[in-house]
C-alpha cells in the first residue's frame, strides 16, 4: 500500500517586500542579496498567520482534489513559527475549514518538515491506519526574526503549501530517507519563550532566528545530495531517471551545488526563491502547487523532493505523480 498527492494549494500574504525595501532597514543591497542567494522579493504577513495561511492553501489542495474537508482523516501541519504554542496549528486549521473527522497535529522540523510530515502522513497511510491526509507547510517566520540583522533578514519569507494525499496500491511514495543530527542545532537556532516563573528567570534568552549562514551552506550542498543519492539507490532509480527536483529553496547557489554533485541537469531544478524567498516548511509545498498550477508536473513523472534545515534535519523522497 501506498500514497499519491491529488491535490496541491498554496498561500502567500498580500504584501511583498523587494530588495530595495530591505535596503532602507539594514545595510545591505539589491545587488549582493541577488548574487549570493538568488532572492528578489518575499511575502510578509501584516496580518496573516501561520494558521490562516496553512487553512487558504489547505482549501486549495483539497478543491483541486475533489475531496471535501469533512472526508480528510489525518491533518499534520509543519511548522516552526506557529501563532499559538496552544492549541497546534493544525487544530486551528481543522476549525477553519470544518475538517471536522480529522486527527489533527503539529510537526517540527524546520525547513524539512514538510518533508518529514508527508513521510509521516505515508507511514500511518501505508500502514492502513488512515486512507487520506491533508498536509501543510506554513510559516511567519517575519516574526522570528531580527529585523536588524542582515545575515538573516534578508532571507525569509511568509507563506504556506498544502498537498491532500490518499492511499493507492502502487505508484506515489516510492521511498523516504530521513536524518538527523541534533549535535550541530547550534548553527541554526532561535528560542521560544524565555524561562521565567517565580524561582528563576533565565538571562540569555534568544528571541529571534541566529545562523551560521557558511555552516549551513556547507551541510546542504554535502548531505543533500548525498540523501537524493540515497533515497535514489533505495528504490533502484537514476538521477537520469527523475523528471524534476523540487528541492528545498534557500539559496539559488545551493541548489545549484546540488545539481553539479549529482551531475544533474540543472533545468530539472524549479526555482521559485527569487518571488519568494526562504519559506521554511512551506517552500517544497509552494514550489510543488506552482509547478502543478503551470501544468509542469503530468502523470506518471518522477519527482524528488528534498529538504534541510534547522534541527539539523534533511532528507528526501521519490514519488510517482
Ligand atoms: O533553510 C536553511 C536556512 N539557511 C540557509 O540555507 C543559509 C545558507 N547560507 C547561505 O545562504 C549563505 O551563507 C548566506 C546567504 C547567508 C551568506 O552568504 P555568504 O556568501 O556565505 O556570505 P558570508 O556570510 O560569508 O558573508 C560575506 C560578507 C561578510 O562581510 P565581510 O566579513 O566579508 O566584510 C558579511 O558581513 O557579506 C556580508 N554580508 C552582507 N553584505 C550585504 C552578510 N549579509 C549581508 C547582506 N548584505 N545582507
Amino acid at each position: 500500500m501506498s500514497m499519491r498527492i491529488i491535490g496541491t494549494g498554496s498561500a502567500l500574504p498580500a504584501k511583498q517586500v523587494s530588495n530595495e525595501e530591505l535596503e532602507k532597514l539594514v545595510d545591505t543591497s539589491d545587488e549582493w542579496i541577488r548574487e549570493r542567494t538568488g532572492i528578489g522579493c518575499r511575502h510578509i504577513s501584516t496580518e496573516e498567520t501561520a494558521a490562516s495561511l496553512a487553512a487558504e492553501a489547505c482549501k486549495k489542495a483539497l478543491e483541486r482534489a475533489g475531496r471535501q474537508a469533512s472526508e480528510v482523516e489525518l491533518l499534520l501541519v509543519a511548522t516552526c513559527s506557529p501563532e499559538m504554542a496552544l492549541p497546534c496549528t493544525a487544530c486551528q486549521v481543522q476549525e477553519l475549514i470544518g475538517a471536522e473527522h480529522a486527527v489533527a497535529f503539529d510537526l517540527n522540523a524546520a525547513c524539512a518538515g514538510f518533508l518529514f510530515a508527508l513521510n509521516t502522513a505515508y507511514a500511518y497511510i501505508s500502514a492502513g491506519i488512515y486512507h487520506n491526509a491533508l498536509i501543510a507547510g506554513t510559516e511567519v517566520l517575519s516574526k522570528i526574526i531580527d529585523w536588524s540583522d542582515r545575515g538573516t533578514c534578508i532571507l525569509f519569507g511568509d507563506g504556506a503549501g498544502a498537498v491532500m494525499a490518499e492511499q493507492c496500491e502502487s505508484g506515489g511514495i516510492l521511498g523516504f530517507v530521513q536524518h538527523s543530527d541534533g549535535t550541530r542545532g547550534g548553527v541554526l537556532a532561535c528560542g521560544s519563550r524565555n524561562l521565567e516563573n517565580p524561582y528563576f528567570t533565565s538571562q540569555d534568552f534568544m528571541p529571534y532566528v541566529r545562523m551560521d549562514g557558511r555552516a549551513v551552506f556547507a551541510f546542504a550542498v554535502r548531505q543533500v545530495p548525498a540523501s537524493i543519492e540515497e533515497v535514489l539507490e533505495k528504490t533502484g532509480i537514476e538521477a537520469g531517471e527523475v523528471d524534476l527536483f523540487v528541492l528545498h529553496q534557500a539559496n539559488c547557489r545551493i541548489i545549484e551545488g546540488i545539481a553539479k554533485r549529482l551531475k544533474a541537469d540543472p533545468s530539472k531544478f524549479p526555482i521559485n526563491l527569487d518571488r519568494v524567498g526562504n519559506m521554511s516548511s512551506a517552500a517544497i509545498p509552494v514550489l510543488l502547487d506552482e509547478l502543478n498550477g503551470q501544468g509542469r508536473i503530468i502523470p506518471g513523472m518522477t519527482l524528488v523532493l528534498s529538504g534541510f534545515g534547522a534541527g539539523l534535519t534533511y532528507g528526501a523522497c521519490v514519488l510517482k505523480w
